[in-house]
């Protein structure tokens, strides 16, 4: 993208205020994903992880975009007053998944690598932050890669660190056949 990074990015009394009123300084606001952003998040999103997934984003704009916000899920745009996508978020509260009470949780966020280091993901973040607390959760949950150093970084300068739940994983091409074991039952009157 060509546009220029906003006046005040970069600043270190800027850094301090990673939220809505700081990007709106900076020429940026932060709010909803309009149904015609598609094309720029597809875009930005293949940019960012060298994949292109049309049917992917497509299906999401329908879920976050298209259907009138449905309560708890977020989808956000950062755009810079002339109008160019510079970032987005998908997320979402879920309810009583893996015992937990009910909890934000960030998917996906992305930010124009020409935009870097100006505040754009930390205020989108923010924003989510807000908007899960106004929705009633006490906890923001995202899932990152453990050898994916920049995005560790980035969620940790943005107050997140390890939780209380430990994602575990089965290889399934590699995985041995579970060992036969006899299935038991006993009834409900007692007899085995
Ligand atoms: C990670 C990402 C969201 C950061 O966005 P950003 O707008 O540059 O982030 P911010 O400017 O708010 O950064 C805040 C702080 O996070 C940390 N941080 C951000 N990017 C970092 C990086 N690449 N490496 C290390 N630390 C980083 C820094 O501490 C930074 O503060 P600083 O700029 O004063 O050093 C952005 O680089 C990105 O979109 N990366 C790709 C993510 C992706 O693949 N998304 C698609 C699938 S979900």
């Amino acid at each position: 993208m060509s546009a220029q990074p906003p006046a005040t990015a970069g600043t270190s009394a800027a850094r301090q205020l990673p939220d809505s009123a700081r990007a709106r300084d900076a020429g940026l606001t932060i709010g909803p994903l309009r149904r015609s952003d598609l094309d720029a998040v597809l875009q930005l999103d293949g940019r960012l992880t060298g994949q292109y997934k049309p049917a992917y984003w497509k299906a999401r704009f329908t879920e976050f975009v298209t259907t009138g916000r449905p309560r708890g899920r977020l989808g956000l745009a950062a755009r810079h007053v002339l109008g160019h996508l510079h970032g987005y978020l998908l997320g979402e509260v879920r309810a009583f998944e893996f015992g937990s009470p009910p909890c934000g949780w960030i998917f996906a966020v992305g930010v124009d690598p020409d935009q870097a280091h100006h505040g754009i993901g930390s205020a989108l973040v923010a924003e989510a932050a807000r908007r899960f607390r106004s929705a009633g959760v006490a906890t923001v949950r995202t899932m990152v890669g453990r050898t994916d150093v920049s995005m560790l970084a980035f969620f940790r300068s943005n107050g997140f660190v390890g939780g209380r739940f430990t994602q575990l994983e089965l290889d399934l091409p590699q995985a041995a056949d579970p060992p036969e074991r006899p299935l038991r039952a006993s009834d409900p009157g007692g007899r085995r």
